[in-house]
């Protein structure tokens, strides 16, 4: 960890993003004693706040979520804002001026520029930061996902902000990366003698990676019409857990190496395109339903937002994929990906499927599986086969073997923003995506998206509520698998 002093630079201070997540999480870092006394935090916006306003719409936004206020003085004090319109031609000229003072005399600090703002202004901005020389040689730049919309425009913002920013100096966040469980994956699989043995197509049968969310998407239309469950949680979440099932053990816990090993996973993932993306996907989208014990609208009708458009129709809100990894260790093994909004649970995990004992001398048993559960409760779940207890035939029973991280080590655990926040002022990129990476997951998401875009057909309805809808179960359906019943236990249908 780095104590240095920072200035740290917001772009869309006062969006969803940094005010549910980036503010909270330093609060915790400051009230951790992560964060150096000189550390400041300045967030621009066009929303004309004053510092005096900024900070008591900080203040009312912790207090709202309960977050804990002692020292909150403190924290308060390192927070400023400047009001700036960067979407004009020309630039705002007194709002850099603004920043250029605040910045100034501070160059020897290191200074991350956070681009919470859509993909399409990255470039535009960091050419602003060069022209107003803000751009030091110990500066940062952090790029929020999803980092374009296809693989062009994903290599023209890489190349517009590589011209202002070197790869050393650019962090392409991933907020899935900072989760402790995500992280306790590599340590699950690498730093455990037992696993690794059986980590291969002799041994799985299969693997599902979940991603379900019961929140919709209200007043989130103008971001999700165009991006979707693919780019919204595809590209970037799921696939970067399946890199880590995946992937090769590196050769040492660093930066490059591990980084290494996911893009060849991911230049491993078998093209889908064509009649293949009928068989091997399915979209959804939410119609009203019941959510938790409340009626919710459809997508369509989701309240605050602007009205539905075509695009609208055509959106995903649920998406799954039958994915394979064409290498020695994965051959043949199924990776199923799923995720969606307005589920019946929130549950993020990744079950492996063992394969069958090879010969068997009871009746009823059924083969091992491994649970990952990322969310919301962090743990590990290994169901083994174990007799009833009592006399006469022997009954089989799956049985949990089970290890919650919250009872094993106790404590808060912190969230992902906490942890990847600490890593950019510390300079450590490991968590984070290189270039190569979120370019080659482009590469194979593609082709499904261009499928879909010309079939023109509409995603499948599912209710609010349910897990996705029927074609979901079909894609696993087709080779006698189900999905792992945690999330489909809920279900009311
Ligand atoms: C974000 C997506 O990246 O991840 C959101 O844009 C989604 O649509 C969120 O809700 C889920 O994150 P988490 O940490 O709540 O699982």
């Amino acid at each position: 960890l780095s104590r240095r002093p920072a200035d740290l630079v917001i772009f869309g201070g006062t969006g969803d993003l940094a005010m549910r997540k980036l503010i909270p999480a330093l609060q915790h870092c400051d009230r951790d004693g992560l964060l150096a006394p000189q550390t400041r935090i300045i967030a621009m916006s066009r929303s004309g706040l004053t510092d005096a306003d900024f900070r008591g719409k900080v203040h009312a936004e912790l207090a709202e979520r309960g977050a804990d206020l002692r020292d909150l003085g403190r924290f308060l004090g390192r927070l400023h804002h400047v009001s700036i319109d960067v979407s004009g031609d020309g630039g705002d000229a007194r709002g850099w001026a603004r920043v250029r003072g605040l910045l100034a005399g501070h160059e020897q600090r290191d200074r991350v520029f956070y681009l919470a703002s859509p993909p399409m202004t990255f470039g535009p901005f960091c050419r602003e930061l060069r022209l107003a020389g803000l751009v030091t040689p110990s500066s940062r730049v952090v790029l929020e996902k999803p980092l374009g919309r296809n693989l062009e425009s994903a290599r023209r913002i890489n190349d517009e902000v590589g011209e202002i920013f070197s790869e050393s100096q650019t962090f392409r966040i991933d907020h899935y990366l900072g989760k402790e469980t995500v992280q306790n994956l590599l340590v699950l699989r690498f730093a455990n003698a037992f696993l690794e043995p059986i980590w291969n197509s002799l041994w799985i049968d299969h693997v599902q990676i979940t991603v379900a969310e019961t929140v919709g998407t209200p007043g989130r239309r103008g971001y999700y019409d165009h991006a979707g469950a693919m780019r919204d949680m595809v590209q970037n979440h799921l696939l970067q857990l399946l890199c880590l099932v995946a992937m090769e053990p590196p050769s040492r816990n660093d930066r490059e190496a591990i980084r290494d090993e996911k893009v060849k996973v991911l230049e491993s993932l078998r093209p889908i395109s064509g009649t293949e993306a009928d068989r091997f996907t399915v979209r959804g989208q939410y119609t009203e339903g019941i959510a938790g014990d409340r009626r919710v609208p459809g997508y369509l009708d989701e309240p605050g937002s602007t009205p539905p458009t075509r695009a609208s129709r055509q959106v995903e809100t649920f998406a799954a994929i039958r994915a394979e990894v064409k290498n020695w260790r994965w051959a043949g093994v199924p990776f199923y990906l799923r995720t969606g909004k307005r589920m019946p649970t929130r549950c993020s995990e990744i079950v492996v499927q063992f394969k069958d004992v090879p010969h068997s001398i009871f009746p009823g048993g059924s083969p091992n599986k491994l649970v990952l559960r990322l969310q919301p409760s962090e743990g590990i779940q290994m169901h083994i086969m174990a007799k009833e207890p009592g006399a006469g035939e022997v009954a089989l029973r799956p049985v949990p073997l089970e290890l919650s991280f919250g009872k094993a080590f106790g404590g808060r655990v912190p969230d992902a923003y906490e942890r990847l926040l600490m890593d950019v002022l510390a300079g450590n990129p490991t968590l984070f995506m290189r270039r190569d990476e979120v370019e080659a997951a482009w590469r194979w998401i593609d082709p499904i998206l261009a499928t879909w875009e010309a079939t023109g057909t509409p995603p499948e309805p599912y209710p609010a509520g349910v897990a996705g809808p029927p074609g979901a179960r079909e894609l696993l359906g087709r080779s006698g698998r189900t999905w792992h019943e945690e999330l489909e236990e809920e279900v009311a249908l």
